[in-house]
Order: C-alpha cells, then sequence, then structure tokens
C-alpha cells in the first residue's frame, strides 16, 4: 500500500485532503514524491513562518533532544523560563501559560477567564462574547466559542455561555453587554472566517466597553499573531492590548505549542491545581520557540513582512483589474485573502498543477499565508500562475 492507501485506510476520515504526498521542505520550497517542486504560499497553514527546515529551529532541537526533552511541569527548565521571558519582554503581557495548540491556549484563556471572576465571588459572570465567523478551535469549549454553526453541528450540547455577535459591530456588542458576561474573545484578523480584518477603530472601542463594564478582553492571536499580519501581534497595528492573548501554531514554527499571555490581574484567576497540562512547555518544543521569537521579533525582520504584504496585494490587486471574478482582496501583511465569484477549491487544485501551494476558505476565498520569509521573486511567480488560471 502507498502513503495515500494507508492514509486513507488507516487514519480517521475528518480531512477532505489533496492528492499530494510531501515528502521535504526548504524555505518556502516543498517537494512532493514524485520530485515535483512547490512554492508554499501556505506555510502549514501559517505556522511554518520561518519556512521549511529553518537552520535555527533545527539546530534548537537536535542540541535540545540530546541534552534533555521532557520532565513535567513538577519541575523548572530553562527552555520554558526563558521563553516566557521573551515573550513577556515582547508584549503587553505579564505571565505566560503554555499549551499545545491554538485549541489549547484558547480553552485556557476560556478557563481563565470564568475563573477570574468565580475567586471574586462572582461566579454568575460566566459569559463570554464572541464573533460570528470567528473560529476558536475543536475542543467542546472553543468549538462552543467559534461563531460559526457549521464547526458546532452535531456536538449538542454544546458548553453553555458563549454569545454571538456580529465582527466590526459595536453597537451589536454594546446590546449584549451585562452583569454576566466575563469577558469578550475575538481575533483581530478573522483568518478561518475568511481574512477579515478588525476595522480601524473597533478594537479600540471593543476594549473601552470592556473597561467601562470590567470585563476581560481576549484576543486570540493564534493564526495573527507571531509577525503574520506584519507586527509581533495584529493588535499592535490597532494600538490596543488585551488582558489576555493567545497563541499557537507560529511560535513553534511546526512544532506543536500552544500559549496563553495574560496580565498580572488576569492571570490571578489561576494557582497551582486550576490548569495544567503534562507537555505544555516542553524543553524540546520551547528551545525551538525561543529561536522562532529572537528571529521574528527582530524589527527589521517584521518590516519586511509588511513590505512583502503590501507588495503582494498590490500585485494581486493588479490582476483584479484584469480578471473581473475577483471580488476583494484584503488582509494585514502576510495574511492574504482573496474572495472570488467561483469555486476557490478549483483554482487551488490548478496552482497546485503550477506547483503553488495556496487555500481556499470558505467556498469562495483563496487564503495566502505564505513562510514570511517568500521573496519577491516567489509572490511574483505566484502572481503568474494565478493570472493564468483565473484566465
Ligand atoms: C484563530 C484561531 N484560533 C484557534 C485555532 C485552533 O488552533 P489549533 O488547530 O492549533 O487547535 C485556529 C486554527 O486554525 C485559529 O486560526
Amino acid at each position: 500500500m502507498n502513503t495515500k492507501e494507508k492514509t486513507d485506510k488507516y487514519v480517521f476520515n475528518t480531512y477532505s485532503r489533496i492528492q499530494t504526498v510531501f515528502v521535504k521542505g526548504q524555505g518556502a520550497t516543498l517537494w512532493d514524491e514524485n520530485g515535483k517542486q512547490y512554492t508554499d504560499f501556505l506555510a502549514g497553514i501559517a505556522v511554518c513562518s520561518l519556512g521549511h527546515s529553518h537552520p535555527a529551529v533545527t539546530k534548537a532541537v537536535c542540541d535540545q533532544a540530546a541534552k534533555l526533552v521532557h520532565v513535567s511541569n513538577l519541575f523548572y527548565t530553562a527552555p520554558q523560563a526563558e521563553l516566557a521571558r521573551l515573550l513577556v519582554e515582547k508584549s503587553f503581557s505579564d505571565r505566560v501559560f503554555f499549551a499545545n495548540s491554538g485549541a489549547e491556549a484558547n480553552e485556557a484563556a476560556i478557563k481563565l477567564a470564568r475563573r477570574y471572576f468565580n475567586e471574586k465571588g462572582q461566579g454568575q459572570r460566566y459569559k463570554i462574547i464572541t464573533m460570528e465567523h470567528s473560529f476558536h478551535g475543536r475542543t467542546m469549549a472553543t468549538l462552543s466559542a467559534t461563531g460559526q454553526e457549521k464547526i458546532r453541528k452535531g456536538f449538542d450540547p454544546i458548553v453553555d455561555g458563549f454569545i454571538y455577535v456580529p465582527f466590526n459591530d459595536i453597537e451589536a456588542l454594546k446590546k449584549n453587554i451585562d452583569d454576566s458576561v466575563c469577558a469578550v474573545m475575538l481575533e483581530p484578523v478573522q483568518g478561518e472566517g475568511g481574512v477579515i480584518p478588525a476595522d480601524p477603530d473597533y478594537l479600540k472601542a471593543v476594549r473601552k466597553i470592556c473597561d467601562d463594564n470590567g470585563i476581560l478582553l481576549i484576543f486570540d492571536e493564534v493564526q495573527s499573531g507571531m509577525g503574520r499580519c506584519g507586527r509581533l501581534f495584529a493588535h499592535e497595528i490597532y494600538n490596543v492590548k488585551p488582558d489576555i492573548m493567545t497563541l499557537a501554531k507560529a511560535l513553534g514554527n511546526g512544532l506543536p505549542i500552544g500559549a496563553m499571555l495574560a496580565t498580572e490581574n488576569a492571570s490571578k484567576g489561576f494557582a497551582p491545581g486550576s490548569h495544567a497540562t503534562t507537555f505544555g512547555g516542553t524543553p524540546l518544543i520551547t528551545s525551538a520557540a525561543v529561536e522562532v521569537v529572537k528571529i521574528i521579533s527582530d524589527p527589521e525582520f517584521l518590516k519586511q513582512c509588511r513590505e512583502k504584504g503590501a507588495y503582494l496585494r498590490e500585485r494581486l490587486a493588479s490582476l483584479k483589474d484584469k480578471h473581473s471574478t475577483i471580488k476583494e482582496i484584503r488582509g494585514k501583511g502576510l495574511l492574504v485573502g482573496m474572495e472570488i465569484d467561483g469555486d476557490a477549491g478549483k483554482v487551488v487544485s490548478q496552482c497546485m498543477e503550477k506547483g503553488f501551494v495556496i487555500n481556499a476558505i470558505q467556498g469562495k476565498i483563496l487564503r495566502f499565508a505564505p513562510p514570511l520569509i517568500i521573496n519577491k521573486e516567489e509572490i511574483d511567480g505566484l502572481i503568474e500562475a494565478l493570472d493564468n488560471v483565473l484566465e
């Protein structure tokens, strides 16, 4: 049996896979089992931001694997401490909780928000307002937080206490605020929902509502964070700070890690015993993430992400003038969406044939989330391929 046959026979049938078996990656290039070369404009869904097999990450993993892989959070380890220090130093936050994925980081945030008020004797404050078209994960609490019916379908009863309001609609948010609400949770740039950035003044208005009502503000930056949107965290674009933020995806450049960052005040909701996970912050993974944070947080690196993001959007805009099927191009930094009047899945297949990996979401949106180290020639190559495909 070959790889595809084995996978289809033995692995749970939960993913609609493209018929390609990848065997190698280097920078923004991937190779399949037949030796065909692809330029990667997806980066494992905004994960391999430094590109595939980045030497600093590879070295950190190899060195640490030879030294110490895991001991449990019953003990201290240096890479975990260093990663926490770096994240705190480079963000609004004072403390970090390490998890293993985006959904787990969001679970931690949801639990922290509830428990924060519980500790204050305000257990009636447990509801969390989230946004329509949001995506927060696939665990029971995070799918319940997710503002998309199709993600929640078939899992009733979902976790109680989530209210969905339209994104970028401040009046709708205001209408749902009362003293049963503990937090507002949102993605500064919605990813899975269709690459939808917050309006320029929206996050400031949300922050004010939260402050006026003593409510915690949670930013899910699992996809938008770690340089993806041209700043280390997307909320920096809007000049608004949350009380709690979640990260995952690019934090490990492909190694599984999630993190919840919080202010000292918000972090008071947790004490020893209130939350834990066996693999959270193991030396192996955090040693890799330390290298990732160091590289991505370099201001010059982030400047280049913004420039290349602007270049990609500009080149896509030039296609819009030629192809009436293109309805809108949106996004921040190198998280870019192109809405088309047609089947985005077909465009993905044809781009794959031409050696470019892109992605379709919500049926009619093409998502581009290349490694942040992508170069202009690679962007030009994609534009030429798309031009042909859309023709
Ligand atoms: C904004 C956001 N939050 C949470 C998640 C869930 O992350 P994970 O798949 O690592 O559980 C995702 C994944 O796409 C995401 O985009």
